[in-house]
């Protein structure tokens, strides 16, 4: 009997009216499905959905008004 893989775990860190920060990914997986390799320590994803990178900030998030900013 073999035993399990070990996965290195990401940390999460959500940044309230932006980004989730997240540390240690090998991958992402849209909500599409679609994989993104991740090369980087640390990435942040879009949580406003206004990115033109998605999954990824852009930074358009500050371009919102505070009420339209993810919590
Ligand atoms: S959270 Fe930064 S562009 Fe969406």
């Amino acid at each position: 009997m073999s035993e399990a893989p070990i996965y290195p775990h990401a940390d999460v860190e959500i940044c309230p009216g932006g980004p989730m920060l997240v540390r240690n990914a090998g991958a992402i997986r849209d909500a599409d499905g679609q994989v993104h390799r991740v090369d980087k320590p640390i990435v942040a994803l879009c949580r406003c959905q206004k990115s033109a990178r998605k999954p990824w900030c852009d930074g358009t998030h500050k371009l919102l008004p505070p009420e339209k900013r993810p919590q």
